[in-house]
This record gives C-alpha cells, sequence and structure tokens, in this order.
C-alpha cells in the first residue's frame, strides 16, 4: 500500500496541504498519497488511532487539534514541548512522535526565503495565543536584540515572557503600552487579521527600514500589511511562505528529504490569486 499521510483539522476545507505536499511528492519523486480529513471536535484521539491503526504514517494537524495532539504523542520534541503545541504526527517503530514545524518554517521563510536579518533586530510581536507561542524559540534563537509581546490581554503575553525569559532578551505589554516604543520587524501573530481587524497600533510604531510579517495570508494585503505599507515598511510579507516551509519541515521529518519550496511558494500564491 502507498504510505499515507493527511492533514486533520475543523474546518479543513480550505486547508492547501494537500496540494502543497502532493507538489513535494511530485518534485522530489516520493511515492505518497496526502488526504484531508476533516474531525469531530471531540474525536481527535479515536480519529487518529483509526488512522495510525490502519497504517498511516503521519498526520498534520491544524485548528483546533495542536494541543490534542500534544497530548496525543507518546513522544515529543524538545521544541514542541516549548511550544505547548503539535502540528506534525509521525508514526516511528510503533510509536506515534509529536513535533512542530511551525516556528522553524516561519524562521525559514523570514530568513532564507525573504532574506531578512532577525539577528539585533528590535523585534515587536502582536498577539500571544498558541500560534505565537509556537515561533518564540526560533525567534529567540536568532539573537534579536529583544522580543517584544504585546496583547490585548497583558497576561497572555507577561506569562508567555516569563516562560521563555532564559532564551533571550523578552517583554510582554499591553497593546495600550506600545506608544513610544518602535521596532525593526513587527510580527503578527493574532487571529484579529483573519477577522480583517487589526489592534490599536501607534502611527510611529515602526523605524525607518523596518518590516513587517503576518503568520495569516490571503489573497489581498491583510489589514495588517496594509497598515504597514501606510506607515513606512520597507518591506512586508504574509505567512504563505511559512505555511510552505512548514510543510517541507514535515515532509522532511517523515521522507527523510527536503523539498525545494521556492517553486510551491510561487505556485500556491498563483492559484490563491486566480481563485478571486
Ligand atoms: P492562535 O492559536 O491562532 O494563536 P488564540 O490562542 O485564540 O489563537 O490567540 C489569538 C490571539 O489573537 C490572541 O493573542 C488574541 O488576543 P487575546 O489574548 O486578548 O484574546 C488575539 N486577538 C484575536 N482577536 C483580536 C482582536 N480583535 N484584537 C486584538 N487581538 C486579538
Amino acid at each position: 500500500m502507498i504510505d499515507q499521510y493527511a492533514v486533520f483539522g475543523n474546518p479543513v476545507a480550505q486547508s492547501k496541504s494537500p496540494a502543497i505536499h502532493a507538489r513535494f511528492a511530485e518534485q522530489t519523486g516520493e511515492q505518497l498519497q496526502y488526504s484531508k480529513q476533516l474531525v469531530a471536535e471531540d474525536a481527535f484521539s479515536e480519529t487518529a488511532d483509526a488512522f495510525f491503526a490502519a497504517g498511516g504514517k503521519g498526520l498534520n494537524i491544524t485548528v483546533p487539534f495542536k494541543q490534542d495532539a500534544y497530548s496525543y504523542a507518546a513522544k515529543l520534541t524538545v521544541r514542541a514541548r516549548r511550544a505547548g503545541a503539535v502540528n506534525t504526527l509521525t508514526m516511528r517503530e510503533g510509536v506515534v512522535q509529536g513535533d512542530t514545524t511551525d516556528g522553524v518554517g516561519m524562521l525559514r521563510d523570514i530568513t532564507e526565503n525573504l532574506g531578512w536579518t532577525v539577528a539585533g533586530q528590535r523585534v515587536l510581536v502582536l498577539g500571544a495565543g498558541g500560534a505565537v507561542r509556537g515561533i518564540l524559540e526560533p525567534l529567540l534563537e536568532q539573537q534579536p536584540q529583544h522580543v517584544v509581546i504585546a496583547n490585548r490581554t497583558v497576561s497572555k503575553a507577561l506569562q508567555l515572557s516569563k516562560a521563555f525569559a532564559e532564551m533571550g532578551y523578552i517583554l510582554g505589554c499591553d497593546i495600550d503600552m506600545l506608544p513610544g516604543q518602535r521596532f525593526d520587524l513587527i510580527i503578527n501573530g493574532t487571529s484579529a487579521s483573519l477577522q480583517g481587524s487589526l489592534p490599536p497600533l501607534p502611527d510611529d510604531l515602526l523605524h525607518e527600514g523596518g518590516r513587517a510579517y503576518d503568520m495569516m495570508y490571503s489573497a489581498q494585503p491583510t489589514v495588517f500589511l496594509q497598515w504597514a505599507q501606510q506607515h513606512g515598511a520597507a518591506a512586508t510579507a504574509d505567512g504563505l511562505g511559512m505555511l510552505v516551509e512548514q510543510a517541507a519541515e514535515s515532509f522532511s521529518i517523515w521522507r527523510g528529504v527536503r523539498p525545494a519550496t521556492q517553486p510551491v511558494i510561487s505556485a500556491i500564491r498563483q492559484e490563491l490569486q486566480a481563485s478571486v
């Protein structure tokens, strides 16, 4: 039987993972099938059990199951433990291993695809949910000058800054405390973008030559990236590259081969734009 992989989510119809992995498989000559599976909100572990019992090799996990996958995995990588979430499950010698590839995917997109420097930069991260937690370790590994996490609910920003304090200079604050602060790189990790809204940001938040990255993506620039373009950003990017890079990292965990991401990012971007 051909090796089976899938993405579990709810909703999952919109997932681009099958299209991305099909392109990786074609490019590398790997023989595999990758499907999407809508999983009932309360049925994650039974559905994962059934998938692996049928010989499934690996799963990607998307909203809202990344914490369920974390609990489900029999073994966790250090980075998954720090992120508190799992987006990649792999059956290896009868044991389900959990990993997270979102953070490393985002940093690879920023530093390699976009060629932006993070080392020595003043970085602002907007939001303090699960998505942000997942990027903090690889972000701090780049040795920015400092990272400020600003969140509507300040307690969550403070919790995160405390949890990662040993890894670098990181502070938490309320969005209302941003006036007077300026940054070289702003990363939007709030889900507000998805609803087309934006936390209130001061006009001079970006230093000259500053850059903006949205972890969300869409066919048109997100509201956050529109804001950045109107407020002097030298460069902006959305999270489509992150999506493809996290998939490439999962693919290489499963298959031991790293696919080229640039042609896949371009192809998915074209499909996205053609769909509007
Ligand atoms: P995810 O796993 O995608 O990070 P989450 O854990 O629900 O999802 O976190 C969503 C993040 O977006 C949070 O930081 C949230 O702020 P709160 O902690 O105050 O809820 C932020 N967020 C969502 N909608 C927002 C909005 N309209 N304005 C500002 N922040 C928003």
